[in-house]
């Protein structure tokens, strides 16, 4: 039987369009990524349609700042990344760090969004908060990708 020391885990990692439209910081935050001992799964440049902000926001609708995150993240191409390593979800949420750039500043200045964060709209990235989130968000953005069968074939030790 196979001993899985370590289990992995994918997560869905978004590259918002504040930070798409500078090349330098594209670049350093797929630097970012894989010294972060990430494995990429796949890769997709795209736009969203306003429509599609809001179905993948749902959550949030209602809330005052649902109408400018829309806007916003359909405003621009995006870069969605599967990563799997392991723990992915938790550790790409703290490289992202609070989801507010002025808290992300004062508590947490290495991480992505207190370096790179414009607002807390605009504040550079996206990461799902659970195994159940991520497993939903990257059908949303890889509707392609065989998640059940992915991992059963190329890694034993996911969970
Ligand atoms: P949320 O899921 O709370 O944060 P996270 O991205 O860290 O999981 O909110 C989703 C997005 O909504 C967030 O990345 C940016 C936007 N947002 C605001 O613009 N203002 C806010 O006060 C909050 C809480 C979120
Ligand atoms: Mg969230």
């Amino acid at each position: 039987t196979l001993h899985c020391a370590k289990a992995l885990q994918l997560t869905l990692a978004v590259i918002k369009p504040d930070a798409v439209a500078h090349p330098l910081i594209m670049k350093a935050l797929h630097q970012r990524i894989l010294e972060s001992n990430f494995i990429i799964v796949r890769r997709k440049d795209l736009k969203w349609r306003r429509q599609d902000s809001e179905r993948f926001y749902a959550e949030h609708s209602g809330r005052f700042f649902y109408q400018r995150l829309v806007e916003f993240m359909s405003s621009g191409p995006m870069r969605a990344y599967i990563l799997a390593r392991e723990d992915a979800i938790a550790h790409w949420r703290e490289l992202m760090g609070p989801t507010k750039v002025y808290r992300a500043r004062y508590t947490s200045p290495d991480t992505i969004r207190a370096q790179y964060g414009l607002t807390d709209t605009r504040n550079t990235t996206h990461g799902s908060d659970s195994v159940e989130s991520a497993h939903r968000e990257i059908a949303f953005f890889f509707p392609e990708f065989q998640i059940e069968d992915w991992m059963k074939k190329e890694e034993p030790c996911f969970r």
